[in-house]
């Protein structure tokens, strides 16, 4: 390395599925992160029921796709998955710093299936309402508010996901820099330093997500077992042509011009089919501004291979009348202009892969 240059690395963002993986490399130049290259594995893996065999067939995976899209680094970012993520918003008394992590374990425990002790915990402070509320308020008033308490987020995983997670990318040939939970990356990559309260729903192929975001933060998570595959099904019950035919005409089926579209543009073979996710984000935005006191999501970012279903913002949009779109994860990205097309295409399928890598960025 010469005396002047700084040897910029690059940075691997992998989301590292139950049966898929997708990846995008990064690379900070100047004061931006810049695309090298990115990948996936196409079709659905079936798993292995042991553990090892397991390990090797994802790591053999994670292999074969950095090769197939000459990924240039070894270090890489990668997401627990959702079901090993365990948070809370909670309360702690206002004590000192190196009183405070002792507090949060124990909160911890309260919601965490198993020992704390197994967990690994990380936590993040979050800006009071009641602190901002009493800004205008007398002097002794604000005292007696601010020193009382405060409002974390508290997020837990296993320590042995952690460990196995490390073991598969080693057994690949990368070194796991860090990981980071799903919620947080989406909210990187979509909503990046905007404040205000948003819904973010990640419509997946078997499973859907619903994130409310505040203050950048993910202070809400719930998941539901609805996505493309149910969609698919819907399509091939009406027009009889196999799973396989209709999962390809999906993505194109107005232009078939044997369906219906409602006054929105959403096909009408798929409204009770969408019916379960439209019941879920109306519960979801309910509970997070009455139990958790937060403030109703102004609009809903959409994200996930599915949320291109046609049309699905506009009536969702027209559902709830709010703002509804899919989100950019390349917004914060410099990326080729030749490039801008396909990425939007397979945008909704890579947020997650993307904010992972933007943490290196920061
Ligand atoms: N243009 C499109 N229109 C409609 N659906 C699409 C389109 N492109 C992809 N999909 C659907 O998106 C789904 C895959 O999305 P995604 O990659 O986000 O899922 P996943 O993360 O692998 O799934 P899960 O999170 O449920 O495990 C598939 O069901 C696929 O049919
Ligand atoms: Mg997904």
């Amino acid at each position: 390395m010469g005396l002047f240059s700084k040897k910029e690395e690059s940075i691997l963002g992998v989301d590292l599925g139950a049966s898929s993986v997708k990846m995008v490399e990064l690379k900070k130049e100047k004061h931006q992160m810049h695309l090298v290259t990115y990948g996936f594995s196409s079709g659905e893996l079936k798993m292995p029921d042991d553990d090892l065999e397991q390990r090797n067939l994802q790591a053999a995976l994670i292999k074969k796709v950095a090769q197939g899209s000459k990924v240039k680094t070894k270090n890489v970012i990668a997401s627990v998955p959702l079901s090993d993520v365990f948070s809370a918003v909670v309360r702690i008394p206002n004590v000192a710093k190196k009183e405070q992590t002792a507090l949060i374990e124990r909160e911890a425990q309260k919601f965490l299936p198993f020992p704390v002790a197994e967990a690994v915990v990380d936590w993040k402070v979050i800006e009071d309402k009641k602190k901002k509320d009493a800004k205008g308020k007398s002097f002794e008033h604000q005292k007696k508010e601010i020193a009382s308490d405060i409002q974390a987020l508290i997020t837990a995983a296993p320590r042995s996901t952690v460990t196995r997670i490390a073991d598969v990318f080693k057994r690949a040939g990368f070194t796991l820099k860090s990981l980071e939970t799903e919620a947080f990356a989406l909210t990187r990559s979509l909503i990046g330093n905007d404040p205000t309260s948003v819904l973010l729903v990640d419509v997946g192929a078997v499973r859907s997500n619903f994130f409310v975001v505040e203050n950048t933060l993910p202070v809400m998570h719930r998941s539901m077992q609805l996505g493309g595959v149910n969609f698919t099904q819907a399509l091939d019950n009406v027009l009889k042509v196999g799973l396989e035919k209709a999962e390809q005409m999906k993505s194109d089926i107005m232009s078939t011009g044997a369906i219906e579209a409602d006054e929105t543009g959403f096909p009408k073979i798929f409204q009770q089919t969408i019916q379960p996710l439209i019941n879920e984000i109306r519960y979801t935005m309910n509970l997070y501004t009455t139990q958790q006191g937060g403030t109703h999501p102004e609009r809903i970012v959409l994200t996930g291979g599915s949320s291109l279903l046609p049309h699905l913002d506009a009536f969702l949009s027209h559902t709830f009348n709010m703002k509804v779109f899919v989100g950019d994860p390349w917004a914060r990205t410099w990326y080729p202009e030749n490039l801008r097309p396909a990425l939007y295409e397979i945008g909704t399928r890579f947020a997650v892969s993307v904010g992972l890598a933007l943490r290196e960025g920061q």
